[in-house]
């Protein structure tokens, strides 16, 4: 094959993170993320603040991404951006630079579907990570999604299971808001459960068909356990924290790794990468390592920056497509339920 030279620049905005990334040849050169702390107060994302704050950051974002990457906008090959799924205020913004900018400087405009993203970031050229082998299966887990897909080749993926409800970052962070604590409450859980008893409280696993899960009546569960415990002592949260985020975080863990063994179990892959947010959690991270000992499997985690919404994700996508000159048309749509 010819010497290639290609530097893509991916734009994500699907949800409360404007990012833009340089990627040259399949590796990053720069991953600039602004976040939005304006919906800390609200403990959740408001789509119209979203929106509004990815108007205001898109242009510094890409402007920092090609200064970091020190190369100008006249050097790159190809404009990726995330099409979907995501909110479409947020979506349109990324989506209308992303079109305006390939226009301008006439060089290719590239969709990518952010789900298949999230697991392509695997494919990033990164040293110490390996790149899981075809197929493998891939858990997602962050504050808007979950599901365990299939993937049997780079645009060959089949989602085989889903959350019929909540996300499990939803989980996490809707916990937190019962028990006070701020938001996003997934990585402060996180450090409670290592003090805690993940025993000491049971909630109830939900039953769920086949490969898919549901997360919202934990939330109840625990809201009603919450609220029956402080009647009787009102100091219950303050006294037990640490053993009440141990047992929410086991009982999560559970449900996610009972569905993934069964997913290995039923197509025989043992080939498991993870992405997404919450595939930061501590303790997912050692339920994966006891996977690798107790059912032989592999696991893959990729760098941190690139499990949480980033650009870098969407530019490795962009290079792929790149590179087998699957280009897209500036009449194109942003699309919020786009599915793999
Ligand atoms: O991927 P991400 O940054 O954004 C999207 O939601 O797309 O994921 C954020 C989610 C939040 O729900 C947050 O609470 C959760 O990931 N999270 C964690 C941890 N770190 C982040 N959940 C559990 N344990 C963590 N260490
Ligand atoms: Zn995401």
């Amino acid at each position: 094959m010819k010497e290639q030279n290609i530097y893509i620049l991916g734009i994500e905005s699907s949800c409360d993170d404007t990012a833009a990334s340089i990627m040259h040849n399949g590796k990053i050169l720069s991953n600039v993320i602004a976040g939005q702390k304006i919906h800390e107060a609200y403990g959740g994302v408001v789509p119209e603040l979203a929106s509004r704050a990815h108007q205001q950051n898109i242009v510094p974002v890409v402007d920092q991404a090609l200064k970091q990457a020190r190369i100008s906008k006249d050097d790159l090959n190809a404009i990726a951006f995330t099409r979907g799924p995501g909110l479409m205020g947020s979506l349109l913004v990324g989506t209308s630079f992303a079109k305006s900018l390939s226009i301008g400087l006439g060089i290719p405009l590239i969709d990518v579907n952010h789900m298949q993203a999230h697991i392509l970031a695997h494919y990033i050229d990164e040293t110490g990570y390996a790149k899981p082998p075809f197929p493998f299966l891939a858990m997602t887990i962050s504050g808007g999604h979950t599901q365990i897909v299939r993937v049997d080749h780079y645009f060959d993926m089949t989602v085989i299971g889903e959350t019929i409800d909540d996300a499990v970052g939803e989980a996490f962070d809707k916990s937190g808001k019962i028990l006070g604590l701020g938001y996003p409450a997934g990585p402060e859980i996180d450090k409670r459960a290592r003090n805690g008893n993940p025993k000491a409280f049971k909630f109830t696993k939900p039953k769920v068909d086949g490969l898919n899960f549901s997360f919202s009546g934990l939330k109840t569960a625990i809201l009603y356990f919450v609220q029956r415990e402080t009647q009787a002592n009102p100091n219950f949260i303050t006294e037990n924290l640490d053993d009440i985020c141990a047992s929410i975080q086991y009982t999560i863990i559970r449900i996610l790794m009972d569905k993934l063994k069964i997913a290995s179990h039923q197509t025989g892959i043992k080939h498991i990468a993870i992405g997404g947010g919450v595939s930061a959690n501590t303790g997912i991270r050692q339920a994966l390592k006891e996977g690798e000992k107790k059912y032989g499997w592999t696991t893959y985690i990729p760098k941190f920056e690139f499990t949480t919404d980033n650009a870098a994700m969407i530019a490795i996508v962009g290079y792929l497509k790149y590179l087998e000159g699957e280009f897209t048309q500036p009449n194109i749509a942003a699309s919020a339920r786009l599915k793999i």
